[in-house]
């Protein structure tokens, strides 16, 4: 018989290597409700499987014989240190897939040394994540038709000591995620299938649901309608609450609020880049909402390019979207990037197995990076240019 190649089929994070490995490990742990809410893009999920896509259709053109003994991963954001080109993309719900997951994401970053940033739909008060997390928090802003709960958010995020805001501008009117939908047999009743494949996770139900309950939208939930804090109840609550009614004049209405640096999530076209710079914008993160919002959008990858050149020496360029290995990081880079944001990577970590697997999946991340650049012949994070890239 010829030898069979065989997919990671390991449970523990130890034997895991890739990001894959820990997204199958995660897919075990955790009821496939809350498995697909995490995996799970808009309608046909085009941009969620073109985001991969654009990534894998980049090369590298490696220069060779080049001494890069003594290689850093390491780097500047906002002109401090940071462990890493990287930083945790903010996600809601974050405690359905472990208990204090916003906590345990956070001292992950911590201990990377790069930035985590809280959602608005935080399963964490933000106040707790500062004082039981540290290291360097962002908060991330949705702005809902209540403009009260956004202006509250950013005055306790300051006092808290939050560095930075990222104001999310691509999700004003949400997403259509059918799949997530699927599993429910009306908003925020879930189907009988779901409820008893929930069953057969005895762990998850004892670690999640029996030591507090369902999670609840703590930073936002003195808001919230009766029963909608809840992140079963609340999730088809809080799309309707979104504000199609955002512009750019409204900027300077989160500028009243907000003192520190500010950034602006959801920028896809170069127009859009030019007007957060005039407009005084720290930085912009090159988003399709990691394929959740909406379908057949380009990929951030493809537009990075032109984006920076416009705008690299005024703004922060950030971007995320598919990136689950180093040579992903080392593209974004080669294209301008300052650094790249991950969302489900540290997620699949975070459902396998909390605190250590987040951590596993920055190690393998930024061990990976490096690797690619010792293959590049780049010494520091400034050695990777776009000369390195055939598209
Ligand atoms: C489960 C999940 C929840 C998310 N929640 C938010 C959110 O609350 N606010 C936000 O700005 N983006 C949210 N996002 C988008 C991420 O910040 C990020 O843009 C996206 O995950 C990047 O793509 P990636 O998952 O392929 O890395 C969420 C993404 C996921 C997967």
């Amino acid at each position: 018989m010829p030898w069979k190649r065989r997919p990671f089929d390991g449970r523990d994070i130890a034997s895991a290597h890739t990001i894959a490995d820990l997204r199958a490990v995660a897919r075990r742990r955790v009821p496939g409700f809350v498995f697909e809410y995490v995996e799970g893009g808009a309608e046909d999920e085009a941009t969620l499987t073109g985001n991969r896509a654009a990534f894998g259709a980049l090369r590298f053109v490696p220069p060779t014989l080049i001494d890069t003994e003594g290689r850093s991963v390491g780097t500047e954001l906002f002109g401090v240190p940071c462990g890493a080109p990287l930083a945790i993309a903010p996600t809601g719900l974050n405690g359905m897939l472990c208990p204090d997951g916003d906590i345990a994401l956070a001292r992950a970053a911590a201990a990377f040394g790069i930035p985590f940033t809280l959602s608005t739909l935080s399963t964490t008060l933000l106040e707790d994540v500062a004082s039981h997390a540290g290291g360097r928090l962002w908060m991330q802003l949705y702005v809902m038709k209540n403009r009260a709960i956004a202006e509250d958010i950013m005055h306790r995020a300051a006092v808290a000591g939050y560095e930075a805001l990222l104001f999310t501008t691509d999700a004003n009117v949400f997403g259509n995620r059918e799949w997530d939908k699927r599993n429910y047999r009306k908003p925020g009743k879930p189907r009988a299938r779901a409820a008893l494949d929930a069953l057969r996770h005895p762990r998850w139900l004892a670690q999640v649901l029996a030591r507090h309950g369902v999670p609840r939208f703590r930073n936002i939930e003195k808001f919230l309608p009766p029963g909608a804090a809840s992140a079963v109840g609340g999730s088809t609550i809080i799309p309707q609450m979104f504000a199609p009614t955002l512009t750019w004049a409204d900027i300077a209405w989160v500028r009243e609020h907000w003192p520190r640096k500010l950034l602006i999530k959801g920028v896809l076209t170069v127009a859009d880049a030019r007007r957060a710079a005039s407009l005084g914008c720290d930085g912009i993160v090159l988003t399709n909402h990691g394929g959740r919002q909406l379908d057949y959008c380009v990929a951030p990858i493809e537009v990075l390019g032109e984006i920076a050149a416009e705008v690299g020496d005024r703004l922060a360029v950030l971007i995320d979207s598919g990136v689950r290995r180093g040579t992903d990081i080392a593209k974004a880079l080669a294209l301008g990037a300052d650094a790249v944001m991950v969302g489900r990577a540290t997620l699949y970590g975070l459902a396998a197995a909390g605190e250590p697997g987040a951590r596993r999946a920055l190690e393998m991340l930024t061990v990976e990076l490096d690797r690619v650049m010792g293959q590049l012949g780049c010494r520091s994070v400034a050695d990777i240019g776009s000369h390195l890239l055939r598209g």
